[in-house]
């Protein structure tokens, strides 16, 4: 199966992961250290994203009470990858 570009700013690093692999794997394998305290539960919310282009593929159920968020944010441990994702983390640290 063809792999998923996906692009994290303000880094402008594109990484491709194969479907199914979440944005928070995704990011961790562009180097890009995403806060996410719960342990990728869905119910911090520490990984939040902004979406900038495109929409996941798929949203995982969250292991407890999902964190909320605003509109065009996602959960990066629970939202799947698609080809041409653009995402904007809300904590995070460029490690690599
Ligand atoms: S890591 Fe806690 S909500 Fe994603």
């Amino acid at each position: 199966m063809a792999g998923c570009r996906v692009r994290f700013e303000p880094y402008g690093i594109e990484v491709t992961v194969s479907p199914g692999t979440t944005v928070l794997e995704a990011a961790r394998k562009a180097g890009i250290a995403i806060a996410a305290q719960c342990g990728a539960r869905g119910t911090c919310g520490q990984c939040a994203v902004r979406i900038l282009e495109g929409q996941p593929a798929a949203i995982r159920q969250a292991l407890g009470r999902a964190a909320a968020l605003p509109k065009g944010m996602a959960l990066a441990c629970l939202a799947e990858v698609a080809d041409g994702l653009a995402v904007r983390p809300v904590n995070a640290v460029r490690v690599g």
